[in-house]
């Protein structure tokens, strides 16, 4: 039996395709839900979006510190995973509910894989960084999605028959949903936009959004591009940036504000935006697979493949570089070669997963 643990908006996306494929195969499963994320428009909308099936497990754990929220995951996991004993536990990504289930999973000795194993920004500020690192040195199976993520995963002294390089489930998630997205959303025309006629932005990360220097910044570069290109920018505010801005008190000016939107809504926006501006991990890899620019609103990235193809570009928190990135995108190359994989992540996950239960 395979235990699915996910808690947050990017892995209920990010597993789609796992638990697509065990009820493909038929394979036996649970899917515990932490509730890391629980407001209807962060959680519930993708489970009806996607077609997935109710968890069979959730916690409730809400909203909290790092370590309040961690520790109540781990009580909660450790609970369900002593009754269910599944032979393998997935974990996807680097949120808290990532290395709080990999933990409680591992100290039951537990199998634990852990799906987009080895990326690395190298930067212990960000609390992602540390789940990662701390996540990948607890599993058994390591999926990374790309060869340079197994390269620091080797590097580390993870040991090579634990690394499995299957691309990143986020191009499956991409090939099931983007057709379907075309043909059932209505959003370019619920928000009056033109295909390559607007800007997309999304930010969230707690460093930017927490810092009241780096969210003025971050605001001021969008101001400046909705002024100077005429264009609507399109942002669809997460919610901790949206109390942020509230906390802070911070005016807004002539930028699209909306809710956080569905997956098919938001993936179909990506796909005709003229660029996208973002300081979200999933956001830099989607724009690399759909072929449409990104500038991330970062300095520095765990996803050095976009850099390397050449849809990213880093412009760090940073009114100026933020106008400067906009600016040349006439002269971006465009055709860049996808490097996160042919979407078969998901199939090659659960064959490994499935091979691994004893017979
Ligand atoms: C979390 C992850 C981050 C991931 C992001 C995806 C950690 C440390 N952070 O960040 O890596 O990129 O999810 O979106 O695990 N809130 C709501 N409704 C919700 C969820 C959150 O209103 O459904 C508000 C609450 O005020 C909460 C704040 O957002 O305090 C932050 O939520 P939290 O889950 O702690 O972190 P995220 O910023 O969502
Ligand atoms: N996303 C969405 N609606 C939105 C913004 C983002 O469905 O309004 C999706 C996006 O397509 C991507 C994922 O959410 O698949 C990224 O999640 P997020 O940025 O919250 O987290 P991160 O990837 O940074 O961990």
């Amino acid at each position: 039996m395979i235990g699915v643990i996910l808690g947050t908006r990017p892995e209920i996306i990010k597993m789609s395709p796992v638990i697509r494929e065990c009820e493909r195969r038929g394979i036996d499963y649970f899917i515990l839900h932490t509730g890391q994320h629980y407001s209807y428009e962060m959680d519930r909308l993708f489970f009806e979006q996607l077609e997935l099936p109710e968890p069979d497990y959730s916690l409730d754990v809400g909203s909290g510190t790092h370590a309040g929220q961690t520790a109540k995951i781990m009580t909660g996991v450790e609970d369900v995973l002593v009754k269910e004993s599944p032979d393998v536990v997935l974990v996807q990504g680097d949120t808290n509910t990532v290395m709080a289930g990999a933990l409680a999973a591992s100290k039951l000795h537990m199998k634990v894989g852990h799906v987009e194993a080895g990326l690395r920004s190298f930067n212990r500020w960000m609390p992602e960084e540390i789940n990662r690192v701390l996540t990948d040195h607890i599993s058994d199976y390591l999926f990374a999605p790309t060869e340079s993520a197994r390269a620091n995963l080797l590097h580390e002294g993870v040991a090579e028959q634990k690394i499995c390089v299957t691309g990143n489930t986020v191009v499956d998630a991409v090939y099931q949903n983007l057709g379907i997205a075309q043909k059932k959303s209505n959003v370019l025309k619920e928000l009056d936009l033109e295909p390559q006629a607007y800007f997309l932005v999304t930010a969230h990360r707690q460093e930017n959004v927490d810092n009241r220097t780096r969210l003025k910044e971050i605001l001021k570069g969008l101001e400046g591009v909705q002024r100077e290109f005429s264009l609507p920018v399109v942002f669809p505010v997460h919610p901790r940036t949206e109390k942020r801005i509230k906390e802070l008190g911070i005016g807004v000016d002539g930028l699209n504000l909306t809710k956080p939107l569905g997956f098919l809504e938001f993936l179909h926006l990506e796909s005709q935006a003229k660029l996208v501006l973002t300081d979200s991990g999933g956001v830099q890899e989607e724009t690399c697979v759909l072929g449409v620019p990104c500038a991330t609103m970062r300095y520095d990235t765990e996803r050095p493949e976009t850099l390397d193809v050449g849809s990213n570009v880093l412009v760090g928190a940073d009114s100026r570089k933020i106008l400067e990135a906009v600016r040349s995108i006439e002269t971006w190359k465009s055709g860049w070669k996808n490097p996160y994989g042919d979407g078969i992540a998901g199939k090659m996950i659960v064959m490994v997963c499935a091979a691994a239960r004893p017979q």
